[in-house]
């Protein structure tokens, strides 16, 4: 029996909880969230397509009873402020700093054992705040980043050469954040055949700059920050887990060495299992993809150093 809770019924914890239901990911999905009625409600309209779509997952809502969540083996949360037109996702710390360390206080009160899967922004520096303050082993908890931002990655390539998506591989490492994320085009392959013998150099730059701006340009257009590919993405990480599928998955995890890092949560490739973040891929990076990992882990240490300044860690 595989029980996961999302926290934040908001439109990713949302889809999310649907994608678990659907694909029947895990057997019971809880969501949680501070708004009275939303994740009822929420979880009631989804039920009420569990027998057009038939699945047999049991999806329910709570407002913020913790209880509820009790003996999760997963946990994704979503809390917080989404962002707005024109915002980066650094400048929702403030605001989401406080509720993603309550919130992830709560839930290891309820399921010691969770994995924990980060998706709320600045995502990076949410998950290093999980891990500091809750005092968690670094393999039970992750950002989600790196699964959202490759699959953009993939559709982007996908457009550009006009082929199937799903024949498309590529992986976007570093933070996810519109000038911190690092689409690897030296690695990315249609069918096996490297995409720079395909594209052109200036088509595939588009296609990285299309990458690293993804969130920023559905911001634009939705008036809030997108949510099918960010939940979708959240659920494919949790299914990793739950089924152990062990799936090399760019993700936020605490480097300690790696990379030539410590002391940060930031994406790279991971073997994603039941036991959560199994195993850190080490890429041999170029020199010039280094120097942009290092720019990045830079970057995102600048925002992680806010957390004290607000008090927050
Ligand atoms: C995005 C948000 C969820 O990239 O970070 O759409």
């Amino acid at each position: 029996m595989a029980k996961v809770t999302v926290v934040g019924a908001g439109n990713v914890g949302a889809t999310c909880a649907n994608v678990l239901a659907f694909h029947e990911i895990a057997d019971q999905v809880v969501m949680l969230d501070v708004k009275e009625g939303v994740s009822e409600g929420k979880a009631m309209d989804m039920m009420q397509t569990a027998q057009l779509l038939g699945f047999d997952t049991n999806l329910v809502g709570c407002t913020n009873d913790y209880a509820r969540t009790a003996g999760s083996d997963v946990v994704v949360i979503t809390s917080g402020m989404p962002r707005k037109p024109g915002m980066t996702r650094e400048e929702l710390i403030g605001v989401n700093a406080g509720i993603v360390k309550s919130v992830a206080g709560n839930i290891l009160q309820y399921s010691p054992e969770a994995i924990i899967v980060v998706i709320s922004n600045p995502m990076d520096t949410m998950t290093y705040l999980s891990l500091k303050s809750l005092g968690l082993p670094k393999n039970r908890i992750l950002g989600m980043g790196g699964a959202l931002d490759s699959s953009r990655f993939k559709y982007f390539l996908s457009q550009a050469l006009g082929c199937n998506a799903n024949e498309v591989e590529g992986m976007v490492i570093g933070g996810h954040g519109d000038t911190t994320m690092i689409p690897l085009a030296r690695l990315a392959t249609y069918k096996g055949i490297p995409v720079s013998t395909l594209l052109s150099a200036e088509k595939l730059d588009e296609v990285v700059k299309s990458t690293m701006v993804g969130g920023a340009t559905l911001t634009k257009l939705l008036g809030t920050s997108a949510w099918y590919a960010p939940g979708a993405a959240g659920a494919f990480v949790v299914e990793s887990i739950i089924r152990d599928q062990k799936k090399m998955i760019p993700s936020c995890v605490a480097l300690d060495g790696e990379y030539g890092q410590n002391d940060i949560c930031i994406g790279v490739p991971a073997i994603i299992g039941r036991n959560g973040v199994e195993k850190i891929v080490e890429l041999e990076l170029t020199a010039d993809e280094k120097a942009l990992f290092e720019q990045s882990a830079a970057a995102v240490r600048k925002t992680n150093a806010i957390l004290k300044e607000i008090n927050a860690l």
